[in-house]
């Protein structure tokens, strides 16, 4: 694993820019996968940034995202399909046919999780994926327990993740306690592997994830560690605690 630590949120972001150029630029079918939450949008900002500056072309990409909250609707401005043209693809010249979201939209489950499975198969192996990881170690929404998912499936978050989410909604709005996500095995089907923390928040998270020596179901993000091609892009403040006894 490759550890990067730069000074700050900013420099993260802009670092973290430079290596999806460095991947995906001269590609002519880039397959791309995206996460939401807070850590990587200050990377969308440089993606939009070196799109309208013609450094990247999107007009072939293909993008597949992590996860997505069940039981509410995609023009929720809290939906992670909202997060994603708001943050990113409204703003950058990629097709829409080429976006790939979980969707439970007018589904069953189950086609919800065989349909999102076709997808991650048709776009394949990507060239890159970008990940967050949750302050108890979730990557995408597969949460700490005894086995963990391969492949897409749904998943009740913990009462800490729906805690931590609380601050993306306003008071009195219920945060969703369901999710549906890519599993543990589509998440390591992509040839580079970008994971970012930042923040004080994620210090306990990112020493416990470089100085770990198992895998552990009930901390997802150590699965990370069977993956030949992972780079951890912290700041200096996430990455304060390692080392320390
Ligand atoms: C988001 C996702 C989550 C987040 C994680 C960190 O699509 O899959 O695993 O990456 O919860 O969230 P932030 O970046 O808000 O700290």
């Amino acid at each position: 694993m490759r550890i990067i630590v730069c000074k700050n949120y900013e420099e993260m972001s802009v670092k973290a820019g430079e290596i999806v150029k460095d991947v995906i630029g001269r590609l002519h079918r880039p397959k791309i996968g995206l996460a939401t939450g807070s850590t990587p949008e200050g990377l969308y900002k440089e993606l939009i940034r070196m799109n309208k500056e013609d450094i990247l072309n999107f007009e072939h990409a293909e993008t597949v995202n992590l996860d997505e909250y069940v039981g509410i609707d995609e023009n929720n401005e809290q939906s992670y399909h909202y997060y994603m043209y708001d943050k990113l693809f409204n703003h950058i010249n990629i097709k829409d046919s080429n976006i790939h979201i979980p969707s439970c939209k007018d589904k069953s489950d189950k086609d919800a999780l065989i349909d999102y499975d076709k997808e991650l198969d048709y776009v394949g192996r990507r060239d890159i994926q970008i990940l967050g990881v949750g302050n108890n170690g979730h990557i995408a929404f597969n949460e700490p327990a005894d086995k963990l998912n391969l492949r897409t499936s749904f998943v009740d978050l913990t009462d800490e993740t729906v805690e931590s989410n609380s601050r993306f909604f306003e008071d009195g709005e219920t945060v969703p306690n369901r999710a549906i996500t890519m599993g543990i095995g589509d998440i390591l089907n992509a040839d580079t592997i970008l994971m970012m923390a930042n923040g004080e928040k994620k210090q306990d998270v990112v020493k416990e994830f470089i100085e770990c020596k198992m895998l552990d179901t009930h901390f997802p993000i150590s699965m990370l560690h069977v993956h030949k091609n992972v780079i951890l892009l912290v700041d200096e403040i996430a990455y304060a605690k390692v080392g320390n006894k």
